[in-house]
């Protein structure tokens, strides 16, 4: 199968769990196949409340996504997007504004074809089937010619996606091409799994990923907040996604029991 551009991607695999998916079933989502609510239920039996974590990833993304919009950025680019529902970006940003563009970015076939009937009356929102491993592509698409002026700020989202992309495919040189493709004002958000803190828990759920489309790469936190290179990480600094500036309007539920994603929010100053 071929992308846009002729390029290959990922082969469409519905035997086996794929990333976005179990996501969507872990936030209670309707885009989901039997085998990804199983994985569901074996990964909370081995790591019980373990759902929580996927819930504060997604709110992470809400407050990181709102802060944005309150210091101007418009543009969006969400790199590893999933499928665009319960409380995604684009609806994130029409909620406080009818000024904004987002493309959503996702490797998997199947995602994006989900995901385009979802977007279909959102004349602000388009989702792209790339591979965010090739910015080159990703940026001179005519879907990111559309939606995004690149000598304006952009909002860069990568989360929860670059612990999808094993060492030898350069993560971090990834993230400085994206890095160095926006301008002053534009803004890096991250979130990552980190086996810092909780090492034997991300083990467990590594072990359960190696059986899925998506197999997990966690990392240490040192190495994820290297990612924001010369940006400047702004308050309160890359931490455990929950104590990112918590919001007690929006409580994400039962608190989570394992602390395994970090992240933060950083802008390009120069
Ligand atoms: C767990 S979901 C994250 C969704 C969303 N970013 C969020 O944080 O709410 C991870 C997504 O990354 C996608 N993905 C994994 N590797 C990718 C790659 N190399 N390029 C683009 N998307 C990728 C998966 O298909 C999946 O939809």
């Amino acid at each position: 199968m071929v992308d846009a551009r002729n390029a290959p991607v990922r082969q469409m695999d519905i035997t086996r769990p794929a990333a976005a998916r179990i996501y969507d079933a872990f936030l209670g989502g309707g885009h989901n196949f039997g085998v990804e609510r199983d994985f569901v239920e074996r990964v909370e039996r081995v790591l019980p409340g373990i759902g929580a974590s996927y819930r504060e990833n997604r709110a992470f993304l809400r407050r990181a996504v709102e802060f944005l919009l309150a210091s101007g950025v418009r543009q969006f680019l969400d790199l590893g997007s999933g499928i665009p529902t319960i409380g995604h970006l684009h609806e994130v940003a029409r909620r406080r504004t009818r000024d904004f563009r987002v493309l959503y970015v996702d490797n998997e076939p199947l995602t994006v074809a989900h995901s385009r009937p979802l977007l279909a009356d959102e004349p602000r929102a388009e989702i792209l089937l790339a591979d965010c491993r090739d910015p080159e592509s990703v940026l001179r698409s005519p879907e990111a010619r559309r939606m995004l002026d690149l000598r304006e700020p952009v909002g860069v989202l990568m989360t929860s996606v670059l612990h999808f992309v094993p060492d030898a495919d350069d993560p971090a040189g990834l993230v400085e091409a994206y890095r160095d493709a926006v301008v002053p004002g534009s803004h890096l958000v991250v979130s990552h799994v980190t086996g810092t803190s909780e090492p034997e828990a991300v083990q467990v759920l590594a072990d359960c990923y190696a059986q899925t489309s998506d197999p997990l790469h966690p990392r240490e936190t040192s190495w994820i907040d290297k990612l924001f290179g010369d940006f400047e990480v702004l308050p309160p600094g890359t931490t455990h996604l929950a104590d990112w500036r918590p919001d007690p309007e929006h409580p994400v539920g039962a608190a989570g029991r394992y602390r395994v994603l970090h992240g933060g929010v950083a802008r390009k100053s120069t």
